[in-house]
C-alpha cells in the first residue's frame, strides 16, 4: 500500500501538517505559561515589597502589621509571614506558623538581602517568594527580616496542561483534515498518472497509434501529450516496416518469377542453343538484379545498426577520388561529369559513406539523364556561408514531379517515368542517402523541375 504514491502524499503531508501544528501550538502554549508565570510573580513581588515597607516603616506596631498582611492575604488571595534576621515567623496571616523557625531558600536569600522566587509542589502547585525587610539608605542597609508570600499557583498549570491537550486534540484533527485534502489532491495527481501507466502498458503491447485523453496544462498534460505524439510516431514506424517488407517481398518476388519461368521454359522445350543461351543470359540478368538488390538492403540493414566511424576528412579528395571511380561509367553513357569542388574543407565524417552518398546520387543523374539533350551534364559545386558548408550536386536530367519530391527518400520509391522497365532501380538509394546524412546530422533536400534538370544540396554545420 504504501509503495503507491497516492499513499506516500497523503502520509507525508498529513505528518507535516501534524508535527507544524504540535509544535507551533506548544511553542505558543509554552510562552503563554511562562509569561503568565512572570506576571504572577511580579504582581506578588510588588505585593511583597509594599507589606516589606509597611513593616519596615512601623517596627514596633505588631498589631498593625498583622492587620495589614492579613488585608493583603484578602486582596492578593497569598498567605503573608513575616519573619525576623533568626528566621522565626513572628506573623503568619494564616496562623499557624507563628514562632517556628523557617530555613526555605527564600527566606535565606531574603535575610541576605535578595529577593527570590520558586515554584514547589506540595498539594498542589504554590510559588513561595520572599523580600528583604530592610532599613537604612542604599550605602548603609540592614536587614531586619524578610516578608515571605506563599501563593497558590494550581490553576496556571490546571489551564497549562488542559490546553496542552486541546492543542494536541486540534493538531490531531488539523492532521485528519490535512489528510482528507492530500487524499483529494493526490488522487488528483495520481489518477491521471495511473491512467498513463495503463495506456503506456497497452502502447508496449503494441496498441498504437491511439491517444490517451487527459485534459492538463501541467507537467502531467505534458507527459500524456508526449506519450501521444510516441504512439503516433511509432504507429507511422510500425506501418513503415510493414510496408517495407510487403515492398522487399515484391522486389524479391518479381525476378524470381522471371527465374521460374526462364527455367522452366528451358526445362520444357526443344529450343534451339541460340535460344538457350539468351534465357540463361536473361536468368543472369535477373540474378544480377537479385544480388544488387540484397546488397542495397544489406547495405541499409548495416547503417541501422552500425555507428559510423567519423574522422576529419577533405570533401573535395573524396568527391575528386568518387567522380574518377564514377567517369568510366558517366562517359559510356555520353554523361560528362565537372568537378567544381573549389574549397578544401574538412568535416567529420565517415569517408566511406560520404561515397556512398556521392556514388548514389552520380548513379541517379547518369541514369535518369535527358536523352533528348544534346549534352547531358553533371556538375558538382561546394560553398560555405554562415558557418555552414554547402555540397551541390547539379544535373540537366528529365528531372522529377513536383508531387513526388517530398516521397524521394521513402524505401522503394520511385518516380512515375522510371518506374518504367527501362531504367533499372528499387528506389533504394536516396533513401540509403537520407539514412547517412541523419547519421552525421546533416541536412538534404531536392529541388528540381521535370525537363530541366535536379539539384540535391546537402548542408553540413561547420564547428
Ligand atoms: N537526378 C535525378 N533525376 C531524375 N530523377 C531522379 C534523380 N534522382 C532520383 N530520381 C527519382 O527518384 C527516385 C528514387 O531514387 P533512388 O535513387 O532512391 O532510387 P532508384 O534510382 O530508382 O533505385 P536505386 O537507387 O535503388 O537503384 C528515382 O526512381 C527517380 O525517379
Ligand atoms: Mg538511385
Amino acid at each position: 500500500m504504501f509503495r503507491s504514491l497516492r499513499a506516500r502524499l497523503i502520509i507525508v503531508y498529513s505528518l507535516i501538517i501534524f508535527v507544524t501544528i504540535l509544535t507551533v501550538d506548544i511553542l505558543i502554549l509554552g510562552n503563554y505559561f511562562r509569561s503568565s508565570l512572570e506576571e504572577r510573580t511580579i504582581t506578588y513581588f510588588t505585593h511583597g515589597n509594599m507589606a516589606a515597607n509597611i513593616v519596615s516603616g512601623n517596627p514596633n506596631n505588631m498589631l498593625y502589621i498583622s492587620e495589614t498582611l492579613e488585608q493583603y492575604t484578602l486582596t492578593a488571595q497569598a498567605r503573608f509571614l513575616l519573619i525576623n534576621t533568626q528566621s522565626v515567623v513572628t506573623a503568619d496571616s494564616a496562623h499557624r506558623f507563628t514562632g517556628q523557625k523557617l530555613t526555605n531558600p527564600q527566606v535565606r536569600d531574603a535575610l541576605a538581602g535578595r529577593s527570590s522566587w520558586d515554584v514547589y509542589n506540595g498539594e498542589g502547585r504554590y510559588l513561595q517568594l520572599a523580600v528583604p525587610v530592610t532599613a537604612g539608605d542604599r550605602e548603609n542597609m540592614q536587614v531586619n527580616g524578610a516578608v515571605l508570600i506563599s501563593a497558590d499557583i494550581q490553576d496556571l498549570f490546571t489551564t497549562y496542561s488542559a490546553l496542552r491537550w486541546k492543542v494536541v486534540l486540534i493538531s490531531l484533527l488539523a492532521g485528519i483534515a490535512g489528510a482528507f485534502f492530500s487524499f483529494v489532491a493526490a488522487y488528483r495527481l495520481s489518477g491521471p498518472l495511473n491512467k498513463l501507466i495503463a495506456f503506456s502498458k497497452k502502447l508496449s503491447q503494441g496498441y498504437l497509434g491511439h491517444e490517451v485523453q487527459i485534459q492538463r496544462n501541467d507537467e502531467i498534460g505534458q507527459l500524456a501529450e508526449t506519450i501521444n505524439t510516441m504512439s503516433t510516431g511509432l504507429y507511422h514506424i510500425e506501418a513503415n516496416r510493414r510496408k517495407f517488407i510487403g515492398d522487399v517481398s515484391h522486389e524479391l518476388k518479381t525476378p524470381l518469377a522471371s527465374i521460374k519461368a526462364l527455367v522452366e521454359a528451358l526445362l520444357m522445350g526443344q529450343s534451339p542453343p541460340g535460344q538457350y543461351r539468351e534465357f540463361l543470359g536473361d536468368v543472369i540478368i535477373e540474378v544480377d538484379r537479385l544480388s544488387s538488390l540484397i546488397s542495397r538492403l544489406l547495405t541499409l540493414t548495416r547503417l541501422e545498426e552500425e555507428s559510423p566511424s567519423k574522422e576529419y576528412a577533405c570533401i573535395s579528395d573524396i568527391v575528386r577520388d568518387t567522380v574518377r571511380v564514377m567517369t568510366p561509367f558517366a562517359t559510356s553513357h555520353n554523361v560528362y561529369i565537372k568537378n567544381n569542388v573549389l574549397t578544401n574543407t574538412r568535416v567529420l565524417c565517415d569517408k566511406n559513406l560520404v561515397k556512398e552518398i556521392l556514388v548514389n546520387l552520380l548513379d541517379n543523374s547518369i541514369k535518369y539523364r535527358d536523352k533528348e539533350k544534346a549534352v547531358n551534364e553533371i556538375e558538382i559545386k561546394d560553398s560555405i556561408m554562415h558557418g555552414t558548408y554547402r555540397l551541390e550536386i547539379s544535373d540537366n536530367g528529365i528531372g522529377i514531379a513536383g508531387q513526388d519530391l517530398p516521397r524521394l527518400f521513402e524505401g522503394f520509391f520511385r518516380s512515375e517515368p522510371s518506374r518504367s522497365k527501362e531504367i533499372e532501380g528499387y528506389g533504394m538509394g536516396l533513401t540509403i542517402v537520407k539514412k547517412i546524412t541523419d547519421l552525421h546530422g546533416w541536412d538534404i533536400w531536392v529541388e528540381s523541375q521535370p525537363g530541366v534538370g535536379t539539384v540535391i544540396s546537402i548542408t553540413i554545420p561547420l564547428n
